[in-house]
């Protein structure tokens, strides 16, 4: 029975999907049965990361608006990592997401982990993805506006007795904001990585290919891959060479 992680934030652009990925790469790598979801409805883009169109796929929508059963619409990318992917069509918005309780429930039982990419907010179809999930984590910028609103997800999961796992700061530079440290005392939760804003993850996701794979030995690579390892529980990551070190401290 699969783990239901959800990654969510209130502000938009925080870098949830990128999250998702990433972890949901890293863990299906590391030998996991894992199936990202794509549940952000009106903004489906896990497709674009890993350089996959829903033409020729079923997908959530259908799924929702019960055109297919649900194994039906998993995909299972070269990588081993399994997925559930959005529409693109236009007749695609304004699908309920009411159903999204069942969805999750049919298909935990063949994966280990299900990782949840949600749309930004805390809509109903926000909360019904928390309302299903065993873990919730919580991605943020290092900006005031951003962890201000992650506070109503800390409020909301309290009010249900819900746990987090923890905070991503993704984004972080020595130009930040907010600290880590600023960040846990406002939110009351622990900063479970801190990824540098690196335009080699931009770079990633024009090349089709998540960081962890593209550059792995990155700083932000590692980022994104400690966030699995904490999920996982599979301890710390493998050091880095002396010379890999040099070269993230010297190569921008
Ligand atoms: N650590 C990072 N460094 C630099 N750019 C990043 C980083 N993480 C994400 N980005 C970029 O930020 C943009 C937004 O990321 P992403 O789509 O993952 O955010 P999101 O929270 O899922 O957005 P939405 O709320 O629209 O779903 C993307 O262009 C992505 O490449
Ligand atoms: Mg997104």
């Amino acid at each position: 029975m699969a783990k239901i992680c959800s990654f969510v934030s209130v502000k938009g652009g925080t870098g949830k999907t990128t999250t998702t990925v990433n972890t949901g790469l890293t863990l299906a790598r590391e030998g996991f049965r894992v199936l990202v979801l794509d549940a952000n409805l009106e903004g489906s883009n896990v497709s674009f990361h890993l350089g996959l169109t829903t033409h020729d796929l079923a997908t959530v929508h259908d799924v929702l608006n019960r055109e297919c059963e649900p194994g039906e619409a998993i995909y299972t990318h070269p990588s081993g990592l399994n997925l559930m992917l959005g529409g693109s069509r236009l007749g695609d918005l304004g699908v309920k997401a009411d159903g999204f309780k069942d969805l999750i429930n049919s298909v935990r039982k063949d994966f280990d982990f299900l990782i949840v990419d949600c749309s930004s907010g805390l809509g109903s179809d926000v909360k019904s993805v928390i309302d299903s999930s065993h873990e919730v984590v919580i991605v943020t910028n290092p900006e005031l506006p951003a962890v201000v609103d992650a506070l109503k997800i800390v409020k909301y999961c309290e009010a249900n007795d819900y746990y987090i796992r923890g905070v991503v700061v993704n984004k972080s530079s020595n130009k930040s904001e907010l600290l880590s440290d600023d960040i846990e005392s406002i939110l009351g939760r622990p900063v479970i990585s801190e990824v540098p804003d690196d335009s080699e993850v931009r770079i990633a996701l024009r090349e089709r290919t998540p960081i962890v794979e593209f550059k792995p030995k990155r700083r932000s690579a590692r980022a994104f891959k400690n966030v699995a390892f904490k999920i996982g529980g599979l301890g710390r990551l493998e050091p880095l060479t002396i010379w890999d070190r040099i070269l993230n401290k010297f190569i921008k």
